[in-house]
């Protein structure tokens, strides 16, 4: 089966945890794509009512182009689900997130979820957190140097600010005005620790790394769904 039918059975499915009336946090990506469209859908044919709060800009524009209706994050506390999707995830559920720049909102929205559910095809799991994928880290642009230095002194092996490729010249900006960067940890131990002490340096907003944050994961393989 094909890359896209495979994400596409993962965001229906989580998807159909949503009921009329609840309010849902909905993620950004290529696989959280089809879970807002399946939403949109049983919007539109299931008469469900569902408000949203979203974790981007692209997230949004989704949202508007779809008629589901958004509040502002910084209005909510609480959500009866979000449903987002991942770069890697581990057997005990643990995430890196944050290649499209969008973790910080990500996972503010994850910590207000009663549920997270995690969509993703296959080629996501792993064993072990950091060996494909470097951890994306959100900074204040006054700190990159500093944070750099730290994260190396951290045990990073290198760090590579994100630039934003051929659509613009320079780095990538995320949503919230900061800069992304791609710290190589390669092999993660305790992503848990690695999480809090990423964060616990002056000048970072958030990093991919989301330990125990999931409730489930909705994993779409060539022989079928498999949810842990
Ligand atoms: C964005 C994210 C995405 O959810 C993650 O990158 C997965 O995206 P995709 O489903 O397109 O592979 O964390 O910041």
């Amino acid at each position: 089966m094909a890359m896209e039918d495979l994400k596409k059975q993962a965001g229906v499915k989580a998807a159909s945890f949503a009921k009329s009336g609840m309010l849902i946090g909905l993620g950004t990506g290529s696989t959280a794509y089809y879970a807002i469209e399946e939403i949109a859908r049983r919007m539109q044919e299931e008469n469900l009512e569902i408000k949203a709060v979203s974790t981007s800009f692209s997230t949004s524009l989704l949202c508007q182009q779809w008629s589901i209706p958004l509040l502002s994050i910084e209005s909510v506390s609480t959500l009866d689900m979000c449903i987002d999707g991942a770069d890697e995830i581990d057997p005990k559920l643990n995430l890196i997130k944050g290649r499209g720049a969008a973790h910080t909102l990500e996972k503010i929205v994850a910590g207000m979820s009663k549920e997270f559910y995690v969509v993703a095809d296959q080629s996501k799991k792993v064993d072990k957190l950091g060996r494909g994928m470097p951890v994306p880290v959100e900074i204040l642009p006054a700190a990159l140097s500093k944070v750099e230095h730290d994260l190396i002194r951290l045990g990073a092996s290198e760090v590579i600010l994100r630039k934003a490729g051929k659509s613009k010249d320079g780095p990538v900006i995320s949503d919230n005005g900061n800069f992304i960067l791609d710290a190589w940890f390669y092999n993660i131990e305790n992503p848990k620790n690695l999480e809090k002490e990423i964060n616990s340096i002056a000048g970072i907003l958030d990093n991919g790394i989301f330990a125990r944050y999931a409730t489930k994961i909705i994993l779409a393989t060539s022989t079928g769904l498999i949810e842990f």
